[in-house]
Formats: C-alpha cells, structure tokens, sequence
C-alpha cells in the first residue's frame, strides 16, 4: 500500500477506487507521499518536491500543467500526468459561451435589465458584434482549438489558426481551419479565441503592441491561462480601442481579478469555470487517478506529460 496524498476533495468516485489499493488522505501534499494528486492552483517547483523523498508521481487533475516545474521533477524521477481529452468539449462549450455573451453583450444586457435599465426596444439600443459569418482566429489548435473550430463552422464563421506546426492538411481541411501567422491573425480575425497552453514562450503572448494590432471592434476570448494576455493592456484596448469586448475564464492572479478589468462594462468574467460539468470533472478526476494507479503499479502512465 502506498500514500497517496490528494490535494482536496474531487468530484465522482475515482477517489475511492484509489482508496481501495492505498494509503490516501485528502486535503493535504505532505512530504511522507508515495503519490500526489494536485490541483492546477498547487504549485509544485523544485523546493516543494525537496522533502518528498519517495515521491514516483504528480498527478495533476488539469490539462495544464503550467503549475508544475516539469524540469524538477524529470530531475528527480517523478512522472507528471495531466487529463488531457476529457475537458475538451467542455472547455469549448464555454469558450464558445464566452464569444456569444461577449459578441452579444448578454451579461452586460442581463445587468442592465436587473438594474431596472431597459427602457424599451430601440434600433441602436444594445447593438454588439456579428458572430456567425465572422472570422474566427484560433490561437492554437490543439485538442481544445479543434473542438473551438468545430463549434465555429456551424456558425457558419470563417476560421483561422495560428501555431508552430501547421496541421496535417486533409485535418485543416476538414476542420475548415486555415494557417496564419499569429501577427496575420490577430489583424484579420473579428474574434480571436486563445487555446495554448502557458509557457514561457506564450507568456504575454497578447501584449499592449499586439493587442494594439487587432482589428477595430475585434473581440478577444481566452480559456487558455492568464498571464497569456497583458491584464492591463487589454483593459486600456477595451476602453479606448481596437477591441470592443473580451470573455475571460483565466486571470493572472487568480483569484484575483485586475481591477481596470472589474471596472469595465464590455468584458465578460467567469472565473475559470471552463471544464466545471459534473462528468468532466469526475473524468477529469478518474484520469488522474488511473495515471496513479498505473504509475504505483510500476506500470506506464496514461498520459504522460514532458
Ligand atoms: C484547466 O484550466 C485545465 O488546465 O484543465
């Protein structure tokens, strides 16, 4: 039996298929751990994992792992596993949320109607942005920005994507996904949704400059990770241009929320609730624990990270 330390309490019932093999205690990371199961807010870096001696694997219960310093724990032998997969659709379900309510101003019409300011139907009154038809630029297209894709061809939107490798040709095809540069991107898409991950490549990924370069009335929507988008530049782009609204799921500083952002009308703020459906999170959570099973029993790990 070995000791399996859950960071806290997980949706579903893997936690107690991991019970049934292991030692497990939920609510704490201790150093006595044989395995830990971690959260995207835990960070684990090389002076966390030093008195962890017998530690064999990190379980992260996220696809991100940007928590995780990857490096420290290749040096010290323990296995990292994210849950790649099952949070796919759900993340774009809500990225795709967050382009129709940002596009369409539905959360600030929702205030505005509890605020007791409809005042009646007017041509101009609440007029937002086209999102059917529109062109969509997908900043990474990976499992998320796929099923982003998908989303966007029933709204009949013409899609771009940006990333390293361009995909196989017959799947941009069959996805109606096109290749550009990011700087291309950003100047020809009227919405860009962002789903890389954070690296230190991608952070501030969407600076003031780049920023500065989207189109006028454009909208930017990210599910990816905070610290991806200047907090503050894109504050002063949607006060005084190019952007005409945002939707964000991730923040920075989570749980915070920079307060430039909290004092605008035209961004749209859930608080990285992406993947937050009952069957993903128990999927999510089984996932992790498989990876952990498998690692304790000096099998290989299902979905390996690094
Ligand atoms: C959520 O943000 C995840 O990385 O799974």
């Amino acid at each position: 039996m070995a000791r399996v330390h859950v960071s806290a309490p997980l949706v579903g019932d893997a936690t107690e298929r991991l019970a049934a093999a292991h030692d497990v205690e939920i609510g704490r990371l201790g150093d006595d751990a044989d395995a830990w199961v971690t959260l995207l807010t835990d960070p684990i870096d090389d002076a966390r994992l030093a008195g962890a001696k017998a530690l064999r694997v990190v379980a992260n219960v996220a696809v991100g792992v940007d928590n995780v310093d990857l490096g420290a724990c290749r040096a010290r032998g323990v296995v990292v596993t994210n849950t790649p997969g099952v949070l796919t659709e759900a993340t774009a379900d809500l990225a795709f949320g967050l382009v129709l309510a940002a596009c369409r101003r539905i959360a600030e019409g929702d205030r505005l109607v509890r605020a007791g300011g409809w005042k009646g139907w007017s041509p101009s009154f609440m007029v937002g942005g086209r999102v059917h038809g529109a062109t969509l630029g997908i900043v990474g297209l990976g499992r998320i920005g796929q099923a982003v894709a998908r989303r966007a061809r029933g709204f009949g939107m013409h899609v771009l994507y940006t990333q390293r490798a361009p995909l196989p040709e017959p799947l941009a095809r069959a996805l109606g996904a096109t290749w550009a540069t990011l700087d291309d991107l950003v100047a020809a898409s009227d919405i860009v949704s962002i789903h890389c991950p954070l690296t230190p490549e991608t952070r501030g990924l969407f600076s003031a400059a780049r920023l500065s370069s989207m189109k006028a009335g454009s909208v930017l929507v990210n599910t990816a990770r905070g610290p991806i988008v200047d907090e503050g530049a894109l504050a002063a782009a949607l006060e005084h241009g190019p952007l005409a609204a945002a939707g964000l799921d991730v923040f920075a500083d989570e749980p915070r929320v920079h307060p430039a952002l909290l004092a605008l009308p035209n961004v749209v703020l859930t608080p990285h609730i992406a993947s937050a459906e009952e069957a993903t999170r128990a999927a999510m959570a089984s996932l992790a624990v498989d990876n952990v099973l498998a690692v304790l029993a000096g099998k290989p790990p299902l979905t390996p990270v690094g």
